[in-house]
């Protein structure tokens, strides 16, 4: 799998192991993963900001109410794939369990729906207590994945269940943890993004309004379910995502023969790339005078979508339509005579749509089935586009 990209939490309770966790963030980022941490207050106690912030590279917060402007907590807990947390106390475990959010941990911790590790300990008699036995059920029966501790010698000089895991365990209890989400596994998905400009002259072009978040956030969600993802983006700001291959193109012909050399290695391509319908017929090397600027000939582009559906194999191909109306019979009409397999109708009518973050439509499937998408994340929407794709893909 490519670590490469990933993000992972990795939260830090207030207990003595907390220094061994130094060791598990070391091996986090040699796998190539990239690692915020995020301590609680107490476990500043026993390894302190500077040292997370050393080893991590990253800024270190425990609090809420620290870089307000950034809503940290939802940032974090949007761009995580994974939280580790090791250690977690009887107390951290209580609070997780109880949906407390009194810190950045607890507060990212409930924000987050990625898969969670939690690796406790303390001392055995407060494992084995009733309300920790609790806790832990409570946790597990949510699908969280809560390790049982070592048995050994303690700090505290006892023998009994409780120790902190060597971080060999932990890596190997998280690969397993990781690799149940991991549903695109060899699979090759292939997305175009933002919108072709058609040059005029050298300083003018036809272009368009979109911004290329769709299809970046299908890139995303794609490689953070174990995809190997190339993204051909057409004139975007966004910046590259770590681990996936981005080929930048600015013409819809650049795009057709970019689309045509990849189409064949791919298992999924999906077109959220607005791609100029036409081009200036000539593209003059010198600017046009205003005087002589009364109307510009055009020459139809090829449809790309159209024409790559035709030499497809196992391939499914997912359309984007940005119209402004909700015309059902028209959209599938056009997924039909565009030999796509699944298309995302975007009323794009109440000018609500291009840089958003968010988006409402209607998914069409081959075959007739279609359903409503309320208002959401370009994120959500694209989690739900690879789900359906996934299905058709079999
Ligand atoms: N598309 C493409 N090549 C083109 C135009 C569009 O591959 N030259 C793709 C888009 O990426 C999108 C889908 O086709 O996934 C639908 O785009 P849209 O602009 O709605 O389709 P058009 O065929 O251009 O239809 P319309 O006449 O409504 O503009």
């Amino acid at each position: 799998m490519h670590a490469s990209g990933r993000e992972v939490i990795l939260g830090v309770g207030g207990g003595i192991a907390a220094y061994k966790s130094c060791d598990l963030l070391r091996r986090l980022l040699d796998k190539g993963f990239s690692v915020t941490v995020v301590p609680t207050p107490s476990s500043l106690n026993f390894v302190g900001k500077a040292t997370w912030e050393a080893l991590s590279g990253r800024n270190v917060t425990t609090e809420v109410f620290e870089s307000v402007n950034e809503v940290r907590h939802i940032s974090l807990a949007k761009q995580a794939d994974y939280i580790v947390i090791a250690p977690a106390t009887a107390d951290l475990l209580a609070r997780l369990a109880f949906g407390r959010a009194d810190d950045l941990l607890t507060n990212v911790f409930l924000a987050s729906d990625s898969p969670k590790l939690i690796v406790p300990a303390m001392h055995p008699q407060m494992w084995s207590n009733e309300a920790t036995v609790a806790n832990v059920e409570t946790l597990r029966a949510r699908g969280i994945t809560v390790l049982d501790p070592d048995v050994g010698a303690l700090t505290s000089g006892d023998v009994g269940q409780g120790r902190f895991p060597e971080t060999a365990r932990i890596i190997a209890e998280f690969e397993r943890v990781i690799s149940k989400g991991l549903d695109y596994s060899g699979k090759r998905v292939l997305v175009t993004a933002g919108g072709t400009r058609e040059p005029i002259d050298p300083v003018r072009y036809i272009g368009n309004s979109s911004s290329g978040k769709q299809g970046f956030a299908i890139a995303r969600n794609a490689l953070s379910r174990g995809a190997e993802v190339t993204l051909i983006s057409a004139n975007t700001s966004l910046p590259d995502i770590d681990g996936v291959r981005t080929i930048r193109v600015q013409t819809a012909a650049e795009m057709h023969a970019e689309v045509f050399r990849e189409f064949p290695q791919c298992d999924l391509l999906v077109m959220t790339a607005a791609v100029a319908d036409a081009k200036p017929l000539q593209v003059l090397d010198t600017k046009i005078k205003k005087s002589d600027l009364k109307s510009i000939e055009l020459t139809e582009n090829e449809d790309i979508l159209k024409s790559v559906a035709e030499i497809k194999n196992h391939q499914i191909i997912v359309a984007f339509a940005a119209e402004t109306s909700h015309d059902v019979a028209q959209a599938q009409e056009k997924m039909i005579s565009k030999g796509a397999d699944i298309l995302y109708l975007n009323d794009i009518s109440h000018g609500d749509i291009f840089n958003s973050e968010t988006t409402y439509g209607e998914i069409f499937i081959k075959g007739g089935s279609s359903h409503k998408v309320a208002k959401t994340t370009k994120d959500t929407l694209g989690e739900e586009l690879l789900n359906q794709a996934l299905v058709q893909l079999g």
